[in-house]
């Protein structure tokens, strides 16, 4: 490594955050670095005029930075300050702004009335996805293997863990499928994934607009009595997408909660599947894994079921069942620093990562110990919250933040968007 590109190095690998305040120019263009709430905040001033009211808003820059200096612009940044402070004038002062949409805006384009209501009078950080992952070097990820996973099936053309969905996967061409399942009072194993965190899940309300947890129904109650929340934003598909029973065309009627056993008949059945499309099953709820892997094995999937928990003690459970099987220890937000010796203390084979803690150092380590990788994104109402208010450097599961987690050289996506991953791959 060259003494430059070590410095380059050390630069870009950081958590960074650009607070850029712009004020109407007074004569040449001068730069300040001023103190507000503690922190240092670079203070912009345009030699010409932009508008004519004081405009103090904040934009992040870090993740162009690099090309920036290439082309020329000036970047200023406080490297001792944590998070760095820079600001990025591009030629022709154009600015990269996070505004809502994520595109060069010229002084021109960007609405400051606009841009000034939506960060209001507090500052706003946002963060880069790319330096939080620590991946601003560029990869060629044409040549890596990638398997793409639909998160639910394919949510966002139609509602989640429903056989039409995991079929949208397949036809758009991606390796597998995640499900959720839970095992009912009745003995049978249902695909579901509904609200509540990992401790108490499968909960009802937002999900079908009733009270309680799947867990108090029986398999044949729950396909005959709940019904989805047409509104839910967490059903990326919309409205138009999500039937009820006593919908006017009720043939088409396919989204009711399907058991594990039809849907893995489905896929292994099905005319558009591959015989090596991957079915990655989430034990979401209590006493799932022996079910399921006895299931696995009457239909003779073994080769192609993969289990996955956020209760370690399940995969530990599959590995005593089936020492064959593919088991993935999922993490959430926090990683534990020996996350993959308790990966490989039950026996998983696969660590599976929330997107933003799938960083290029814990996948080189998980690689290193010879455990295999996947990035795991939040469902729509999830990723479009981290969107909106947690990185500027990406879309909403855009080929772009595909491209950047893939940075990491983690092996596997779990996406809501199989179909823009595929395109992204082709
Ligand atoms: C990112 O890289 C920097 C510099 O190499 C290192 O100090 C830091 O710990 C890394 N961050 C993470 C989250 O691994
Ligand atoms: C991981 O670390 C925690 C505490 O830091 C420790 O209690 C636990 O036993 C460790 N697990 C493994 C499998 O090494």
């Amino acid at each position: 490594m060259t003494e430059m590109s070590r410095v380059r190095n050390s630069m870009t690998r950081r958590r960074s955050d650009y607070l850029v305040s712009i004020v109407p120019a007074s004569s040449s263009s001068v730069m300040r670095t001023t103190a507000m709430n503690g922190s240092r905040v670079a203070t912009l001033v345009f030699g010409v005029c932009l508008c004519t009211t004081i405009t103090v808003t904040t934009f992040q820059l870090q993740h162009k930075v690099n090309s920036y200096m290439n082309m020329g612009s000036r970047v200023y940044s406080s490297p001792n300050s944590d998070p760095i402070i820079a600001a990025a004038v591009l030629p022709q002062n154009n600015v990269f702004a996070k505004g809502g949409t994520q595109k060069l805006l010229t002084r021109h384009d960007i609405d400051f009335e606009q841009l000034l209501q939506q960060v209001g009078s507090e500052t706003r950080q946002y963060y880069s996805l790319a330096s939080t992952l620590n991946v601003t070097h560029d990869v060629q990820i044409e040549h890596m293997h990638i398997k793409n996973i639909g998160h639910r099936g394919s949510p966002y053309t139609a509602l989640e863990n429903t056989g039409r969905s995991f079929l949208h996967a397949a036809q758009a061409g991606a390796d597998g499928v995640e499900l959720d399942v839970f095992l009912l009072k009745c003995g049978t194993l249902v695909v579901f994934h509904g609200s509540g965190d990992d401790t108490n899940p499968g909960l009802l309300d937002s999900y079908c607009g009733v009270e309680g947890s799947i867990l108090d129904y029986t398999a044949e109650e729950a396909r005959r009595l709940l019904t989805f929340n047409k509104h839910y934003d967490e059903f990326g598909c919309g409205p138009d997408e999500i039937t009820h029973p006593d919908d006017d065309d009720t043939n088409n009627h396919y989204c009711y909660i399907h058991t594990l056993e039809e849907v893995l008949v489905t896929l292994r059945d099905h005319p558009d599947v591959k015989p090596e499309f991957a079915i990655k099953i989430e034990l979401k709820g209590p006493s799932t894994a022996a079910p399921t892997v006895e299931l696995v094995r009457k239909l003779d999937m073994r080769h192609r079921c993969h289990y996955s928990s956020f209760d370690h003690s399940r995969i530990a459970e599959v590995r005593a069942l089936d020492e064959h099987a593919i088991t993935g220890a999922l993490f959430g937000d926090y990683v534990p620093h020996n996350f993959s010796d308790i990966a490989i203390s039950v026996g998983a084979s696969e660590v599976h990562l929330k997107y933003d803690t799938a960083t290029f150092e814990r996948v080189r380590i998980a690689h290193r110990v010879g455990l295999n990788t996947m990035a795991w994104f939040r469902g729509p109402i999830g990723m479009k919250e981290d969107y909106l208010t947690r990185y500027f450097d990406v879309g909403n599961e855009d080929e772009e933040m595909y491209k950047t987690v893939l940075r990491s050289g983690v092996q596997s996506l779990c996406v809501n968007r199989p179909d823009v991953l595929a395109k992204a791959l082709a």
